[in-house]
Parts: structure tokens; sequence; C-alpha cells
């Protein structure tokens, strides 16, 4: 017989991405395989997102599809994990729209994979087990991470801020950080496995340590990870304002390692929202922030969130955040229109969502061009330097052509010569041209060595 297969199907940001290298860990060493297609695999898991209404109608879209598959292949198995199914709407919601679903299980059982299979092979109903709230934060659970020189790394889970929009803090819980030991160690492995680009997470990394006896802090723990012999770049998400601390901007400004992007949610540019959000920073203190940032780390690049139409929100508050993004000049920055969240303090107001739809797209729009602006600037001014990039993967659209990372998170285009494999490799590059959502650029010299060859030779195709 050969080996079962499984197809995980991520939805939501780099922690869930993290558990679904922690669930493919375990299966395989159940011994199954990894299936690049849903269709042909045994077990398909849904790691689905809650954080806003979009992301759950992509996932419940996806659960749906699946029906006909389950149909045709009674014997397959299917899960539904993450976020959604803390919500106790959704485990409703799936025993009467989806009773093709196995396994439902969540965020703080993700390690006991391997025994909720065994209770599905054992059982012909639905199985749902759902923690409610955390357990003690586990060590050394295997773990399948992707190719290539990126890897990331928890360092605290949970989030206890409490932003009135959020659904974060149900759906993972309290805060609790790893020792510091434990993070040190696997980022020692990772670079012997010859990772050079890594990603320490969590929900607010910025409040790492304080859980911890002795008490640490995220610059501590990064000034100790940037000793590491291999790791080139160390990045740090997601950050919140209120906890970013002049001590961490003198520890980037210092490092060679820690790179210059710098993610900073702002949510809403007007005193009155953020203290609806319950943000716990006001636009001046965050304006001063950012001057803090910019003038210790000036070739920082910055990004941020924000969320137009939230409750209250008028027309006057919503330039105020045109004014902000104007004052940062932002790299890029992600948008969202408000959708409330079941359990949220701001989905229990009266008026839960009094913006109306069509205010909240035109305010989005407006954002966008705003920022796009902006965007094509900022990249325009880049135009000339040479700068060092990872070779991440072949340009989607063009395999003719890299895409590249630089340390500020931005997206450099290079031609590629189909006789040199550069994949997973560092390399110079000079900045060619900029659009509103990448670069282009050339080489500037030949690629740094990897000291652990982890370069991809699979099928590169000819040009
Ligand atoms: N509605 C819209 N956007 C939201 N976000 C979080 N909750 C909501 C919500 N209820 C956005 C925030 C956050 C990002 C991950 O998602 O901007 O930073
Ligand atoms: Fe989505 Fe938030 Fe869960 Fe990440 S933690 S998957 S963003 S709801």
């Amino acid at each position: 017989m050969s080996e079962p297969r499984y197809f995980i199907k991520t939805y939501g940001c780099q922690m869930n991405e993290r558990d679904s290298e922690i669930m493919a860990g375990q299966l395989e060493q159940m011994g199954y395989v990894a299936s690049s297609i849903d269709r042909d695999a045994d077990l398909i898991v849904i790691n689905t997102c809650a954080v806003r209404g979009s992301a759950e109608e992509h996932a419940l879209g996806y659960i749906g599809q699946l029906r006909q598959l389950k149909q045709e292949r009674p014997e397959m198995t299917l899960a539904v994990a993450g976020c959604m199914a803390q919500e106790p709407g959704t485990i409703a919601w799936l025993t009467r729209h989806a009773p093709q679903v196995d396994l439902v299980f969540g965020t703080h059982n993700l390690h006991k994979l391997p025994d909720l299979l065994d209770r599905v092979a054992q059982s012909d109903e639905m199985v749902v087990d759902v923690w409610k709230a955390a357990g003690e934060v586990v060590e050394h659970l295997p773990s399948r991470r992707k190719d290539g020189l990126k890897a990331f790394v928890n360092i605290i889970y949970g989030c206890d801020k409490f932003c009135t929009y959020c659904i974060v803090p149900f759906t993972r819980g309290r805060e609790r950080s790893r020792e510091m030991e434990p993070v040190i160690q696997e980022v020692r492995a990772l670079a012997q496995e010859g990772y050079q680009d890594v990603t320490v997470l969590g929900q607010n990394v910025n409040s790492y340590g304080h859980d911890l006896d002795p008490q640490h802090d995220l610059a501590d723990l990064l000034v100790e990870l940037e000793q590491i012999d291999g790791i080139r770049w160390l990045r740090y998400t997601t950050s919140h304002p209120r906890d970013f601390s002049q001590k961490l901007i003198d520890t980037i400004a210092a490092s060679q390692k820690i790179t210059h992007h710098v993610h900073l949610p702002v949510q809403a540019g007007s005193d009155p929202i953020l203290k609806r959000m319950n943000r716990k920073y006001t636009r001046d203190s965050y304006l001063d922030l950012i001057d803090r940032v910019k003038e210790k780390i000036p070739d920082a690049s910055l990004t941020t969130d924000i969320i137009v139409g939230f409750p209250g929100e008028t027309e006057e508050d919503f330039e105020q955040t045109l004014d902000l993004v104007r004052r940062v000049r932002y790299d890029a920055a992600f948008t969202f229109t408000y959708s409330p969240r079941e359990k949220t303090p701001a989905a229990r107001w009266e008026n839960r969502d009094p913006v109306p739809n069509q205010i909240k797209k035109d305010r989005l729009n407006r954002l966008m061009e705003l920022q796009y602006q902006i965007s094509w600037e900022a990249n325009q001014a880049l135009v000339g330097q040479t700068m060092l990039v990872v070779v991440e993967d072949l340009s989607k659209k063009n395999d003719r052509v890299w895409a590249c990372r630089t340390h500020t998170n931005k997206v450099v285009l290079v031609a590629r010569d189909p006789s040199v494999n550069l994949l997973d490799k560092f390399v110079p590059v000079k900045i060619t041209g900029a659009k509103t959502f990448y670069l282009t650029g050339e080489l500037a010299g030949p690629a740094l060595p990897n000291m652990v060859s982890r370069t991809r030779e699979a099928a590169l195709p000819m040009v």
C-alpha cells in the first residue's frame, strides 16, 4: 500500500503558516507524504483565519467545494482547523451546512493531531475538539518547513491587547512567551540547516518576555539571535506601536542583521477612533515613534495596516487618516474595510456597523489611491542604488525572471540567465526601475557563498 497523502490549505497570517508547518511535521512523522493538489490527498486540512469576514468567506467557500470530492471518495478525511474553529458559531455552522467535515480542532491543540486522527478513524460522526484556553507552551514539535532560506520561529503566542475590533485574543488566547533558550537553540539548528532569513513571530512580538522569569524583551532576544553564525537577516512580526521601545529602535539601528523593515500597524489616524479601538496610543505619540524610527534608521521601509469605516468614523476622522499617511509616507499599507467580529467589544455596541458599505468602499479607494502614489514615489527614490537581495523564486508571471526580496521586504524582479541557478542565493543587485508594488534590477556581482547549500536544483524550466 502506498503512503497516505496530505494537503494543507492555509489562510491568514504567518502564525497560521507556521502552525501548518507543525501539522505537516506531525503528519510526516506518521508516515504521510505531501500532495501538491487537494484531489489526490487522503487527508485535507483547512487551516482557517477569522480576522475579517472576507477571510472566513474564502475558507467556507473552499469547504463547500470539497463536498463533491468527499462524495466521490468518502474514505478521505476532511479537517477544519485554525482560528475559525475557535469561534463557537463555526462548529454549529459546519454541523448544519458541511457534514462532509470529519474533524474540527483549534489553535490550542494542533500538537494533538495524531490522536485526533485516531479518533476520526474510530468514529462515524464529526469529531470536534476545540480547547477554550491554551495549555503550557509545547516545545520540540516536529515541523516540515518550506524550501528556501526563509524560516519562521514562534516566540510568543496570543495577545492581551484587546483592540475592540479584533478577534485574535479570543482565537489565540492570552500571551505566552517561549523561553529564550529553546528559541536560540531552534535558530541555531536552522542556521546549521542553511536557513539564513529568519522571522520571529507573535501576534505582538513587542511584548515578548514580560511573562518570563527573569523578564526579557524582544531587543534582548534579537541581540542573542544575531550572534548565530549563518543567519544573515532577522525579521520580527507583528509589532504593536504601543510596545515598540526606544531600546528596540536603538538595537535595530546598531545591528548588522535585524532588517530595516518596520511594520507598525496604525489602524486609524484620529484620536477619537484610536480611543474607541482601544489602541492605547495617540496620533501624536504614533507620529513621534515614527520620527524616532526615521531618525535612527533612515533607510527603514515603513509599512502599516489601516481599517476604514470603523463605527463612528466621520469624514473628518478619515481625513486625519489620510493626513497621517501623507506625513509618514509609508512604503506600503495593508488597507481593510471594517467588519464586525463576533465576541469582540465593538460587535456588542448598540450600533455595531453604522458606516454604510458605499462610504467604506469610497474611503478605501481614496486611501489606496494616495498610498499607491506614495509607494511609487518611495520606490522611484531607490533607482540607482545597489542592494543585497535574496533570490526567492521564479517570477509567477514570467519564468525568465527571478523574484527577489530586499531586507526592507521589497520585491525586485531580475532577468534570469538560464545557465546559472541563483535560487536561494544572496546576490547584489542594482535597482534600475520602480513600480508601485515592485522594483526591477540587474545583477551587480557574484552570489554570496552559502555556508550550507539549500539551493533547489529541482526542475527549473529552460528558457
Ligand atoms: N475588520 C477589518 N479589519 C480588521 N483587522 C483586524 N480586525 C479587523 C476587523 N474586524 C485588520 C487590522 C489588522 C489586520 C491583520 O487586519 O488592520 O492589523
Ligand atoms: Fe487570522 Fe488572526 Fe488567526 Fe492569524 S491569528 S490566522 S490573522 S485570525
